[in-house]
């Protein structure tokens, strides 16, 4: 079974230390969203400089393209401590209020996944983000009292992978919303090229910037991509990645030249022959894929839009001509179950 390159990755233990080995630690370190980094390196001098908490910021974006990685770095560059959570993961209000708690002043908290929240949970969190309040809710009935604590000032940064997800007022009560955006190729070819310094692999420019040109746009699938490759170099060649070794590998997975991958072709597929070119409802095309709805909105379909090689109209999902050429020109070699160049 081939490797997905962008298989969801889990916060908190899911994601293995060779992932972290290649994150970015500081804001000079994360490469490309330029007006990004500008707007948050004034921000943070400015709270640095008061000795303020950083307000509270929302980063969202594709996965992959580097919210994590952000959220630690505002950590390390306010010199603070750190506590991330997942979304679905806090079930009760007591869950939060635990976590609140247990802050100190001016630290990080991560909420990944930030539009998975639960309602109950989520306000909560609406006091203690615009006054760091606490209301606790203590005896029942009429005997029923509200109690406040206050809480030390904190930053949230949240996660999500696309803003109207998530509810009008929680979005409100984020002082920045920094959306980041497909990386161009220089920058993913200066990513695998860091990337192998810190694998300590040879790679010629050649070879990064071919890897970067099928990475569709992510820097998560460019490290994955470039592992894959250092595999083949060291099992099948002398080591060093040329641009040859990359080619081979990338083949080897079925990494098409636009970078997509079995199930982006299987998604372009299923539209055009199985549904006669679109459009297609979301959930009858999960169900054709066997994906969850969620998956195919938040993983697969963006780039494919970048693309240009489907549209998203009021009826459903289409296959554009772009989207039809680009999948006659891997089906007939695919079908012959060899290399798809
Ligand atoms: N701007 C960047 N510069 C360098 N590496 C990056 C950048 N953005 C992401 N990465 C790499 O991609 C990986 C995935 O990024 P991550 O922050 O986990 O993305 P997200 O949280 O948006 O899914 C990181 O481990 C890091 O190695
Ligand atoms: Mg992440």
């Amino acid at each position: 079974m081939t490797e997905q390159f962008l298989a969801p990755v889990l916060v908190d233990g899911g994601e293995d230390e060779l992932e972290r080995s290649l994150r970015p630690r500081r804001l000079d370190e994360f490469v490309g969203q330029e007006r990004v980094k500008e707007q948050l390196r004034v921000a943070l001098e400015a709270a640095r400089a008061r000795g303020e908490a950083l307000d509270h910021v929302l980063l969202v974006g594709p996965p992959g393209l580097g919210k994590t990685s952000l959220a630690y770095i505002v950590r390390e560059e306010l010199g603070v401590g750190i506590r991330t959570i997942a979304g679905p993961a806090l079930e009760r209000k007591g869950d939060i209020a635990a976590i609140l708690t247990a802050l100190e002043p001016r630290d990080v908290l991560f909420v990944d996944e930030i539009h998975r929240l639960n309602r109950a949970v989520e306000e909560v969190l609406y006091p203690a983000l615009e006054d760091f309040r606490l209301d606790i809710v203590v005896g029942q009935g009429p005997a029923a009292r509200t109690l406040t604590l206050d809480l030390p000032p904190f930053t949230l940064v949240g996660a999500t992978t696309r803003t109207g997800l998530l509810t009008t007022p929680l979005r409100d009560r984020f002082g920045m919303t920094f959306r980041l955006g497909y990386y161009e190729h220089a920058e993913l070819a200066r990513i695998v090229r860091r990337s192998a310094r810190i694998l300590a692999v040879e790679i010629d420019d050649e070879a990064a910037e071919e890897i970067a040109r099928r990475s569709r746009g992510t820097p998560r699938i460019a490290n994955r991509i470039l592992r894959r490759v250092r595999d083949v170099a060291e099992v099948r060649h002398a080591g060093a990645i040329t641009p040859e070794v990359a080619a081979e590998a990338l083949d080897l997975h079925e990494v098409d030249g636009q970078g997509l991958e079995r199930t982006d072709r299987e998604l372009l597929a299923a539209i055009t022959e199985k549904f006669g070119g679109g459009p297609v409802g979301l959930s009858t095309l999960a169900v054709a894929l066997g994906e969850e709805p969620d998956t195919i909105e938040d993983v697969y379909e963006p780039y494919l839009l970048q693309l240009g090689f489907i549209q998203r109209t009021p009826r459903g999902r289409v296959v554009t001509p772009l989207g039809r050429e680009h999948l006659a020109l891997a089906r007939p070699s695919a079908h012959a179950g060899g290399s798809l160049f």
